[in-house]
């Protein structure tokens, strides 16, 4: 993508889930048959955190896989959720004071993550790398403030094999999307975005590209969503 394109892309990704955040999660419920918060868990599993850890939420959202990042971390971890939609990061904070669920959410872009190298001892990003307008660089990042040795966690919607499940993106939701959020649009955006996204071998070598190792994955729900790990290296 050139340069203006990105910038059109970041643009736009932030009004749209700046507009639709108060719809966020329940649209997230009903689109999965409610499946996506295990999702979450098998992704906080899958970074391998221990008591005491630190951990960052990338592209946290309204910060449901940074809630169940800090089981892992508690007591004395801490974890902290990053994007860069306000209207995502304050029902993320609202949902953290209303359960005083002690997670940080932070404005930040995955493109220049404001930490230091090696930072945080597990990094993780549900469903927000097929939103970012540069992915080698995000994972970049993200390896970048992961601990030597410790894990980087992508969640995502992959490419659907299945002609069923590319009816059911394409066609139910958005029209889900219309009658739950009235934002046709951005869940027409949706089946779009998962299309332009790559499979889950090539997102493999991505992240192996970005200086991790013992990169594998998981292919889950028809193989619609995959879950990758990979250690820094
Ligand atoms: C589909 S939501 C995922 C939210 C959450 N991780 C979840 O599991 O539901 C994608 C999120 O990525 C964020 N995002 C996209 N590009 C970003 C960037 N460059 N920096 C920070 N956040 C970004 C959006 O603002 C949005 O909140």
């Amino acid at each position: 993508m050139s340069q203006p394109l990105k910038d059109q892309r970041a643009d736009y990704v932030v009004k749209m889930f700046g507009a639709i955040a108060d719809h966020y999660d329940l649209m997230n419920r009903v689109m999965t048959f409610g499946q996506d918060q295990r999702w979450r868990r098998q992704a906080a599993e899958a970074a391998q955190l221990h008591p005491g850890d630190t951990a960052l939420d990338v592209a946290t959202g309204t910060g449901d896989l940074a809630f169940e990042l800090i089981k892992h971390v508690q007591p004395r971890g801490h974890v902290v959720g990053i994007d860069f939609a306000e209207p995502m990061l304050s029902l993320a904070r609202r949902k953290a004071s209303i359960r005083r669920i002690p997670v940080s959410f932070e404005a930040a872009d995955a493109l220049n993550l404001p930490f230091a190298d090696r930072s945080f001892c597990g990094v993780t990003c549900g469903f927000g790398l097929r939103n970012v307008e540069d992915r080698t660089r995000a994972l970049a990042e993200m390896a970048r403030v992961t601990r030597l040795g410790r894990r980087v966690v992508i969640l995502e919607l992959t490419p659907p094999s299945s002609e069923l499940a590319r009816k059911y993106m394409d066609e139910i939701v958005p029209r889900m999307g219309q009658l739950i959020a009235r934002a046709r649009e951005a869940y027409s955006y949706l089946p779009e975005s998962v299309k332009d996204f790559p499979d889950a071998q090539h997102l493999g070598r991505m992240m192996q590209n970005a200086g991790l190792r013992q990169v594998k994955y998981r292919l889950m729900n028809f193989g619609t969503v995959a879950l990758h790990w990979g250690e820094r290296a």
